[in-house]
C-alpha cells in the first residue's frame, strides 16, 4: 500500500545504472510460515556512469532484514539507511560483495507478485517490479547478471525444485529437506529470475535443434492434470521449429520447462528456462477445453517461448522500452498461429479484438504511446496498446520493409544487440541499417498515441483513363497531446472493376505496372495517387489485410459492401465488406430506437449472408466469422455517445430478423455440421474447428426462434457433445435463452459434473456473468456466493467480474447504477488483496466518457468512491487520478 503519492517516472530521466551485477548467488530455504532468502551479490562500479563511488541504492520492499555483510564485514544499523522501498550503502571499492539475508512471508501474498503460493506450491513472478519483494537488488532490466540459485524444502511437500538454467547439484538432509542448485549461464535482468517448489508431475518429451543439439522439454503440473499437457507440448515443439525456420533462431539451454499454475496474474511469463504460466494457458483436453481455448494455449505457448530471443537473449534497457519485446514478440506469435491454422480467420479475430478493446483505450484517459514517455506504476502498462497496437507497429515495419528485408534486419538486430538491454530505437535503426531504408517518420508510431482517422477520396477521369485517391489523415488528442504530426501509413489495396476482376496497378510516373495488389504510403496530411490507364470507374479495395491500426472512411455504399464481400481478392476486405454493411445497418436500428420509431431492417444484410451461407466453395470458418455481427462493444466504440441499450436493442432485433428471414439455411448447415461431428472423433484441427464454429453460430441463430425443435437439437448437443467446445456452446444457448427449466437443468448438470475442474467452473461463471437477459446483475451477485468461486484467485475473478463488467453492457450499465455499484466495491475489495488484478477490473468504468450524462454522474461518483476509500494500491491510484482528470 501507498505511504504517499506515488511518484512519475519518466523516460527523460533514464540514467544508466551506477553499479552492475556480475554474479547473483541466493539460496531460498522454504519453510510454512516464511522464507529466508541468502543473497550474494558480486558487483562493481559501473563504468560508464561516471566518476567516483556514488551511494549503493538497492531495491527492497517489505523485506525483513535479518543480516547483512560488505564484502565480508557485518555492518552495524548505522552503516546503511533503510527505507520502506530501499537500502542505501556506501561501497569503499570499485568491486565488492554483498551479502544479505531476509526473510519474506509467501504464504501471505495474496498480491501475487514476487514469492508467493499457489495451492501448495511456491512460484514467483517478478516481471516487472516482483524481484525487489524477494531480496535487496538493482531490480532494473539494465541490470544483467548470472544466477546461481539453491531452494532447499520439505522433501515429502515439495519434491520438485526447479529454478532457471540448467541443475548442477541436489541433496538431502538428515531433517526430511532436500535442496536443489540451478545454475543459469545466461545473463539476465532480475525480472526473468523464476522458482518453483511443489509436488509436480510432468510430461517429457525432447526437440533437436538445427544444430543438432538436443533439448530436454518438461511440462509439470500438479498431479490431477497431468492428462491434459499433450496440446501444449505439441505447441512448444511446433513453436521451436518455427522460430528456426522463419527467424533462424535456435533454442540456447539444454532444458526448457514450463509449469501450470492456478494463481496468476496474466497469461504466462517468460522466465529464462523456466516459463510460469497460468494454468488456462497450458491445460488443453478436448472434454475440457474448447477450441478457442486450444488455440490460445497454443499461441501462448509460443509467445513466451518466442520471448527466448525477443525478450531475454535481447531485452529492454527500461520499462518505457516494453512494447521492445511484447510487440514484436505479439507479431511472432500471431505470424506462427497464422502459419498453423487459417491466416485470415486468425487476423480477422485479431483485428476484431484491437478495434473493439484497443481503439477504446486509445481514445480514454489511460491512452499512452506504444513507447509512454511517463508512468507511475509499470504493472498499469500491460496493456493493448504496448501489446496489439506494438505488434501492428512492427506488421507495419515488415510490410514495408518486405520479409526479405524485415529478416535481414531481425538477424541483424539479434546479432548486434545479443546479450544487451537496448531501446526500441536500437530495434528500428538494425531495421534501417538492414533494409536502407529511412525510418525517421515511421518511429512517430511509437512516440503518438490516439487512433489515426484516414478518410479516402476517389475520382476517375473516364477520359483521361486516370483514377485518384486521396488520403486525409489526422489523429485525435489524447492526454498529454494536442497536436500530432502525420503517420506513416501503409495502405495495402486493390481496384475491382465491375465484374470483380482486379485492374492492373500502375501510379503516374511509373514505367510499368506492379501486380494488382500493393501497398501505398501514405505520409503527408493531405496525400494523392493517381493511377493511369484505368480503363473503368474502378471501386477500390483499400487497407487490405488491415494493415495499418487506422480508423478508415470511405463513403462506400450498401451495394458497393456487397460486391466486395462477393468479389475481393483479399479474404480480410471480403470480411471487413460485411462488417462494415452490418455496421450501418445496426446503426440505422440505434437511430430508428434512439426516435421511437418502428425498427426496420435493410434487407441487403440479410441477402448478403444468405448467399454466404449458401456459398459452399466458403471456407466454413470464413462463413462463422460473416454471419457474426459486429460485438456491442465495437458499436459502442464506434459510436460518439454509446447508448448501450438501443445498441443490444437493434442488435438482438436484426439477429432474430436474421435467424426467422435464414431458418431453413442455418438449420440445414447446422444439421450437417452437427452429423459430421457425431460421426467424426473429435480432433482441434482447423477443418474440425471451423465446422465447429459454423455449427455453433448456426445454432445461436436457430435457438432465436424460441422453437421446440430448435431446443430439441440444443439440448441433444449438449447432452451428446463428445467435446467442451460443443457442449458449451450449447450451454450459452440456452442460457441466453427463455426455456428457463432447460436451462436451470443444464447449468445444474454441468456444474455437477465438473465441479472439480477449476477451468471449466470459469466457464461456468462466465456463460451465466455473460448472459444479457434481464436481472444479470442478482445472478452475478448470486454467484459470488458460490463454493467455486474467490476473489483471490485471479481466473475466476475474471470469470465473474470481468465478464460481467466488459460482456455485460446492458446489465453493467443498469441506469440506476447499481452495476458500477458492485463493479466498485469488488475494485475495493481487491485493492487490499491484488492491486494488479484491482486496478485491471476498473478499466470498464474509466470510460465514463462515452455514455450519457446520467451514466458519467453515476460512474464518476463511483471512482471518487473508490478514491475516498481509504489505502489505495499505486495500480489503482494511478488509473482512478487520470480517470478523473
Ligand atoms: N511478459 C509476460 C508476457 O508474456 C507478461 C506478464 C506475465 C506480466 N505476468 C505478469 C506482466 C505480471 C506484469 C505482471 O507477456
Ligand atoms: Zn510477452
Amino acid at each position: 500500500m501507498r505511504s504517499e503519492q506515488p511518484q512519475t517516472i519518466h523516460l527523460k530521466d533514464y540514467r544508466a545504472p551506477d553499479y552492475l551485477i556480475d554474479e547473483t548467488h541466493l539460496t531460498f530455504e522454504l519453510f510454512e510460515d516464511h522464507t529466508l532468502v541468502h543473497a550474494q551479490l558480486v558487483m562493481r562500479r559501473n563504468p560508464a556512469a561516471g566518476d567516483g563511488l556514488p551511494p549503493l541504492v538497492l531495491d527492497g520492499q517489505q523485506l525483513e532484514l535479518l543480516d547483512l555483510h560488505l564484502d565480508d564485514v557485518p555492518l552495524a544499523a548505522g552503516d546503511y539507511q533503510l527505507t520502506d522501498s530501499h537500502l542505501s550503502l556506501q561501497p569503499t571499492q570499485a568491486r565488492f560483495v554483498i551479502d544479505s539475508t531476509v526473510r519474506i512471508h509467501p504464504e501471505s501474498n495474496t498480491a501475487l507478485e514476487g514469492l508467493y503460493k499457489s495451492g501448495g506450491m511456491f512460484c514467483t513472478q517478478c516481471e516487472a517490479e516482483g524481484f525487489r519483494k524477494i531480496t535487496f537488488y538493482l531490480d532494473r532490466p539494465d541490470v544483467m547478471s548470472v544466477f546461481t540459485t539453491t531452494l532447499s524444502a520439505d522433501k515429502q511437500a515439495y519434491p520438485i525444485l526447479l529454478s532457471n538454467g540448467n541443475p548442477i547439484a541436489s541433496g538431502e538432509e538428515e531433517d526430511g529437506r532436500h535442496w536443489a542448485t540451478w545454475q543459469d549461464p545466461f545473463k539476465k535482468p532480475a525480472y526473468l529470475f523464476a522458482l518453483v517448489a511443489g509436488d509436480l508431475w510432468c510430461i517429457e518429451d525432447s526437440f533437436r535443434t538445427l544444430s543438432g543439439r538436443d533439448v530436454a522439454l518438461r511440462i509439470y503440473v500438479e498431479p490431477e492434470n497431468i492428462g491434459k499437457l499433450q496440446h501444449a507440448m505439441d505447441s512448444l515443439k511446433k513453436s521451436m521449429k518455427w522460430d528456426e525456420e522463419v527467424y533462424g533462431r535456435e533454442y540456447d539451454l539444454d532444458i526448457f520447462m514450463i509449469v501450470a499454475v492456478n494463481d496468476f496474474n496474466m497469461g504466462a511469463m517468460e522466465n529464462k528456462g523456466l516459463n510460469i504460466f497460468n494454468s488456462s494457458c497450458v491445460l488443453a483436453h478436448p472434454d475440457t477445453a474448447t477450441d478457442a481455448a486450444h488455440q490460445r494455449v497454443e499461441a501462448v505457448v509460443a509467445h513466451e517461448y518466442f520471448h527466448n530471443w525477443s525478450g531475454n537473449r535481447v531485452t529492454c534497457r527500461d520499462w518505457f522500452q516494453l512494447s521492445l519485446k511484447e510487440g514484436f514478440t505479439v507479431f511472432r506469435d500471431a505470424e506462427f498461429s497464422a502459419d498453423m491454422n487459417s491466416r485470415t480467420v486468425k487476423r480477422i479475430e485479431d483485428v476484431a479484438f484491437l478495434r473493439t478493446h484497443q481503439f477504446a483505450e486509445d481514445a480514454g484517459p489511460m491512452a499512452h504511446p506504444v513507447r509512454p514517455d511517463s508512468y507511475m506504476e509499470i504493472s498499469n502498462f500491460y496493456t493493448l496498446t504496448i501489446y496489439e497496437k506494438g505488434a501492428e507497429v512492427l506488421r507495419m515495419i515488415h510490410t514495408l520493409l518486405g520479409a526479405e528485408a524485415f529478416r535481414k534486419g531481425s538477424d541483424l538486430y539479434f546479432e548486434r544487440h545479443d546479450g544487451q538491454a537496448v531501446t526500441c530505437d536500437d530495434f528500428v535503426q538494425a531495421m534501417e541499417d538492414a533494409s536502407g531504408q529511412d525510418l525517421t517518420q515511421f518511429k512517430r508510431w511509437y512516440t503518438q498515441s490516439g487512433t489515426p482517422r484516414l478518410a479516402v477520396e476517389d475520382c476517375y477521369d473516364a477520359h483521361a483513363k486516370t483514377y485518384t485517391l486521396t488520403f486525409r489523415q489526422s489523429c485525435p488528442a489524447t492526454p498529454g497531446q494536442e497536436r500530432k504530426e502525420p503517420f506513416v501509413i501503409p495502405v495495402a489495396m486493390g481496384l475491382l472493376d465491375s465484374h470483380g476482376r482486379e485492374l492492373p496497378l500502375r501510379l503516374a510516373g511509373e514505367a510499368e505496372t506492379a501486380g494488382t495488389s500493393r501497398v501505398l504510403a501514405v505520409t503527408e496530411a493531405v496525400q494523392s495517387f493517381t493511377f493511369v490507364e484505368v480503363p473503368v470507374q474502378p471501386l477500390p479495395s483499400l487497407l487490405r489485410g488491415f494493415s495499418a491500426p487506422v480508423k478508415l472512411h470511405y463513403p462506400y455504399g450498401r451495394d458497393q459492401l456487397m460486391f466486395l464481400m462477393q468479389h475481393d481478392s483479399d479474404g480480410f476486405n471480403r470480411w471487413e465488406a460485411g462488417q462494415q454493411l452490418a455496421v450501418q445497418v445496426l446503426q440505422a436500428l440505434v437511430e430508428q430506437q434512439q426516435r421511437g420509431e418502428p425498427l426496420h431492417l435493410d434487407g441487403r444484410l440479410i441477402e448478403a449472408l444468405r448467399a454466404v451461407l449458401a456459398d459452399e466453395t466458403l471456407d466454413q470458418a470464413m462463413v462463422a466469422e460473416m454471419l457474426s455481427l459486429p460485438a456491442e462493444a465495437y458499436l459502442a466504440e464506434l459510436s460518439e455517445m454509446a447508448d448501450v441499450d438501443a445498441i443490444h436493442i437493434a442488435r438482438e432485433f436484426a439477429r432474430e430478423a436474421i435467424a426467422r428471414e435464414l431458418f431453413d439455411l442455418l438449420w440445414a448447415r447446422y444439421q450437417r455440421c452437427r452429423e459430421a461431428s457425431r460421426s467424426t472423433p473429435y480432433a482441434a484441427d482447423a477443418a474440425q474447428i471451423a465446422r465447429r464454429s459454423l455449427q455453433n453460430i448456426a445454432l445461436s441463430y436457430l435457438m432465436l426462434a424460441r422453437s421446440e425443435e430448435a431446443l430439441d437439437v440444443c439440448v441433444e448437443q449438449f447432452e451428446h457433445a463428445d467435446n467442451m467446445t460443443e457442449r458449451l456452446a450449447a450451454l450459452a444457448v440456452l442460457v441466453n435463452s427463455p426455456f428457463d427449466a432447460d436451462k436451470a437443468n443444464a447449468l445444474a448438470k454441468f456444474a455437477e459434473h465438473f465441479k472439480d475442474d477449476a477451468l471449466v467452473m470459469d466457464q461456468w461463471f462466465a456463460v451465466q456473468a455473460a448472459c444479457s437477459l434481464p436481472g444479470g446483475l442478482e445472478r452475478v451477485q448470486a454467484l459470488m456466493h458460490h463454493g467455486a468461486f474467490t476473489l483471490k484467485n485471479p481466473n475466476k475473478v475474471r470469470a465473474l467480474i470481468g465478464a460481467f463488467a466488459n460482456q455485460n453492457h446492458v446489465n453493467f450499465h443498469r441506469i440506476d447504477g447499481a452495476g458500477y455499484r458492485f463493479l466498485a466495491d469488488q475494485v475495493i475489495a481487491l485493492n487490499a488483496l491484488n492491486p494488479q488484478i484491482a486496478s485491471r477490473q476498473l478499466t470498464p468504468l474509466t470510460r465514463w466518457r462515452k455514455f450519457d450524462q446520467t451514466r458519467q454522474v453515476l460512474m464518476r461518483a463511483e471512482l471518487e468512491r473508490i478514491l475516498a476509500s481509504g489505502e489505495l494500491s499505486g495500480d489503482v491510484y494511478e488509473v482512478l487520478s487520470k480517470s478523473l482528470a
